[in-house]
């Protein structure tokens, strides 16, 4: 089988497809054949070596597929082979195959296509364990989405109208048409305009009751700053900090300017002005695996009940994931990438 390997830190060229020997199940294992792999802006990250969760180079990257279980070890029921699931991975995902643990393991939803169905685990539980398990948002709230056009952005604009908040978001103009049609409430084109300034005027000087932040440094600031009370802010990225760079020094002083501008949040003015933050990582949740078993289940019932509706923006071969790692760094997409073999 073949698999992409990240053979260091870099550019494009130090992506490569590389043949390995087949998997062979464990006994506790399935071998999933992989027919579309999720490709997250953490992959661009550890690229780049900005990753610190990211393994060790030379490495695999993916942390989720879509497939048909070819073989399972000799404790998982056989009912499983042939049928079409959707899979976790903690890395190795972007191959040709995969091999998982039951509980890493879901029936992949008829209506969808495999490559919709890939769209599905990190965009829509990163989105989820944001806005419903930790932002607890409500239906007479809103919600500003930063990035709300990109993966994890149009995941949340589904989850916060299945709930019924009044929405914002932040996007690149190009991506508003799009935006508008999916129903998000108030467009701000973010990087023609403050965005700050433009929420506080649509909300009357108000704010927001919850915000998803990925950006990190001192947007973090300011997003704090234009909640209302009772208001939410969950962190849980810093894009900011790989904005026009490759990684090597360039990229290692991005990061620690970024980190310099992070906020320091003491309890005391959290108190006073009614305010709660939070932070959120999937990838440090797979000692949780129970949740997110029943997270999963729940944005599959979604599927059924049509308010997930993954959005998939394009599909890259294999052969061609340098091309799929520039066009999320040149803000092409508008919703998910995907890999296929
Ligand atoms: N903590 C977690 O568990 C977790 C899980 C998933 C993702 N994340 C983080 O969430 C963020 C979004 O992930 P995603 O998968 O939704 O990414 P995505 O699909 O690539 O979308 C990201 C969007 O962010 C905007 N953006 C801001 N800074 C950017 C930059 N430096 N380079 C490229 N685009 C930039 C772009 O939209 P505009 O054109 O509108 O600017 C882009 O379309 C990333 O920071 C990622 O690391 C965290």
């Amino acid at each position: 089988m073949r698999q992409i390997v990240n053979t260091a830190n870099g550019g494009y060229d130090i992506l490569k497809l590389q043949e390995v020997p087949d998997l062979v199940p464990k006994p506790k294992e399935l071998v999933v054949d992989v027919k579309a792999s999720g490709i997250n802006f953490a992959d661009i990250l550890a690229r780049k070596g900005q990753y610190p969760d990211g393994p060790d180079k030379p490495c695999v990257m993916g942390y989720e597929v879509s497939g048909i279980v070819s073989e399972v070890g000799d404790s998982i029921n056989d009912q499983w082979i042939g049928k079409n699931v959707i899979a976790t991975t903690r890395f190795k995902g972007q191959a040709e195959q995969v091999a998982v643990q039951p509980h890493q393991v879901f029936e992949k939803p008829q209506q969808l296509s495999f490559e919709e169905a890939a769209a599905i685990p990190v965009n829509y539980l990163t989105a989820y364990i944001l806005i419903v398990v930790m932002g607890s948002l409500q239906p007479n709230e809103s919600i500003l989405i930063h990035n709300v056009g990109g993966g994890v952005g149009v995941a949340a604009l589904d989850i916060a109208q299945h709930i019924g908040a009044t929405t914002y978001g932040t996007a690149s103009q190009r991506k508003h048409d799009f935006l508008d049609k999916r129903g998000l409430d108030y467009a701000i084109d973010y990087r023609n305009n403050d965005w700050y300034d433009v929420l506080m005027e649509l909300t009357d000087d108000k704010g927001v009751e919850l915000i998803t932040d990925p950006l990190g440094g001192k947007e973090w600031k300011r997003s704090y700053k234009a909640l209302r009370s009772t208001g939410r802010l969950g962190m849980f990225g810093i894009s900011s900090a790989s904005e026009g760079t490759q990684g090597g020094v360039k990229g290692m002083w991005n990061m620690f300017k970024t980190l310099l501008q992070m906020p320091f949040y003491h309890p005391l003015p959290l108190l006073n002005k009614n305010k709660g933050v939070f932070g959120v990582n999937l990838g440090h949740l797979w000692h949780e695996s129970q949740k997110a078993e029943l997270w999963i289940d729940t944005l599959l019932e979604g599927v059924e009940d049509g308010w997930v509706n993954p959005r998939v923006d394009k599909v890259f071969e294999f052969e061609n994931v340098g091309n799929a790692h520039r066009y999320i760094e040149q803000r092409k997409n508008i919703g998910k990438v995907i890999l296929v073999p």
